[in-house]
């Protein structure tokens, strides 16, 4: 029990530690409130109606775990309401289990990263719902893939409990990555660690859009390791399974959730997405890496499933070493993506698959599609950058960016037919967070229309949201101006106000 006990700060203390993930621009927000029409320079197009939702670890309260990672803090959800050129901002925290027993503490409770064995109290539900908010069914769900989402009031933000789809929910844990069918219009999810933590357990299921669960399928895993995102097509659902394994006996000696294992391959479960056995599960494999977050998956007209995604080579969580204490120096450069498409052929009875093909080599992460074209063939992608080249003053802002995250210093677009990428730059003092695609209409081609993103500012240290014209990426048509500094978020979604109407 040593290893966690050493790292503890006192119960109660109300100083955040010195440590980078709470420091300078990472320091928590822990504001709650509204700011009713933000200030912009530029011009918001009128065709957007509808609001950004985004989700931030943001800790309530001091951790009493000093080296926590960042994204161990409290969901804290921020929601801009676009309409008619203007923008009124909202940020709540999700009314969690955790949330409200440390607020009537007035102290930290929960321990370790996915370690219940470190907690100072029994939590039913320890989840802190911070990693994604998604609109399904007239309800915001707050997702964090350790247990069910919560669900909140998409106007109010108000937390009105866990969700359990009306008790349909097989599985004890839901991924921060559920896909909608664009057309069908079901709602793609899984969990992992499904039985519990350490369980090799994947429960697959699916809801139709009137919340009744049509898909449940019970896989097993080749290993207990992180499926953070996964992809679907037409007929198929792909599983990237992050080679970060746990441990339940290491989670009962109070350590971490996560090892990076460097012996085992970048396994990819492929499942009929209809009608399927748990055994109907092919588990490809491709050599050691890490993958990021997935653009889109989609089948060929022969039958082969094109596969999209950032692949790191290193891992991309450092701060979860392997098992002799090795991992990337996150200042060294090394810990750098490129864009990579698989092709599998799901007959195939060879599961080594061929070597991807290379979209590009931009650093990129939090790639991002027009969601209209979900599960078919894409031929554009968004996603964060990181380019030494652009004209980042890096020295200026090193001493208050705070760290624990990787910095994205651009937008990118890649039109995949062409393979060009064309970047947008927000400023020599700014990175950026993940950016939404809003297309400019619902009948608009694919790609056309807004990228927006929320940016941190290094000089003012306060956060701004810039929309970017996909007609014009070069440049801002619009930045809107926060008065308060918002940490780095993990994900968040656009939902146009007809579809907020519609499911009203
Ligand atoms: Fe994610």
């Amino acid at each position: 029990m040593a290893g966690h006990f050493r790292q503890q700060l006192p119960y109660g203390t109300q100083q955040f530690p010195n440590r980078p993930q709470f420091s300078g621009f990472m320091k928590p927000c822990r504001f709650e409130g509204e700011v009713q029409n933000l200030e912009v320079v530029g011009k918001i197009p009128n065709e957007i109606d509808g609001t950004f939702y985004r989700v931030m670890p943001d800790p309530q309260m001091v951790p009493f775990i000093e080296n926590d990672p960042w994204f161990n803090g409290d969901g804290n959800v921020s929601a801009f309401r676009i309409q008619s050129g203007k923008c009124h901002f909202k940020q709540k925290y999700v009314r969690t289990e955790k949330f409200v027993r440390e607020r009537e503490a007035q102290r930290a409770l929960l321990g370790k990263y996915r370690n219940k064995y470190t907690d100072a109290v029994e939590f039913k539900i320890r989840t802190t719902a911070n990693t994604n908010v998604v609109y399904f069914n007239g309800r915001l769900l707050a997702c964090k893939e350790d247990a069910p989402p919560y669900a909140l009031h998409p106007e109010t933000l108000d937390t009105i409990g866990l969700e359990d789809f009306d008790g349909q929910l097989p599985s004890l844990t839901f991924t921060a990555h559920p896909k909608v069918d664009p057309v069908t219009k079901e709602f793609v999810c899984f969990g992992y660690e499904a039985k519990g933590d350490g369980t090799p357990d994947v429960c697959y299921f699916t809801i139709a859009p009137d919340g009744k669960f049509l898909e449940t399928v019970w896989l097993v895993s080749p290993v207990v390791a992180m499926i953070h995102d996964f992809a679907v097509t037409d007929n198929w659902v792909l599983f990237p399974l992050i080679p970060q394994t746990c441990d339940i006996e290491r989670l009962k000696a109070g350590g971490e959730h996560w090892q990076w294992n460097p012996d085992i391959p970048f396994y990819i479960g492929v499942l009929p997405r209809r009608g399927a056995k748990g055994t109907d599960v092919k588990w490809f494999r491709a050599p050691n890496a890490f993958p990021g977050h997935t653009a889109n998956a989609y089948e060929t007209p022969d039958g082969n499933i094109i596969f999209d995604l950032p692949v790191n080579e290193k891992n991309v969580f450092f701060w979860w070493p392997d098992k002799d204490g090795n991992a990337p120096d996150p200042t060294s450069g090394e810990i750098k993506a490129d864009f990579l498409r698989f092709t599998i052929d799901p007959r195939a009875s060879d599961l080594d698959l061929a070597k991807p093909e290379i979209l590009s080599r931009e650093d990129c992460e939090f790639v991002r599609i027009d969601d209209r074209f979900a599960t078919k063939k894409h031929s554009h992608c968004f996603f964060d950058i990181m380019d030494p080249k652009l004209e980042t003053n890096f020295p200026a802002i090193a001493p208050v960016m705070g760290g624990g995250h990787a910095p994205y210093n651009a937008l990118g677009h890649i039109d995949i037919e062409t393979r060009v990428v064309q970047k947008y730059f927000p400023g020599p003092t700014h990175l950026c967070q993940e950016p939404v695609f809003i297309p400019r209409s619902t009948t608009a081609a694919e790609g056309d229309g807004y990228l927006m993103a929320l940016v941190n500012n290094y000089a003012t240290m306060a956060s701004e949201l810039h929309i970017v014209d996909t007609r014009n990426f070069g440049e801002a048509c619009a930045i809107i101006y926060l008065p308060i500094r918002l940490r780095a978020g993990l994900h968040g979604n656009w939902v146009d106000s007809q579809d907020l109407a519609l499911s009203g």
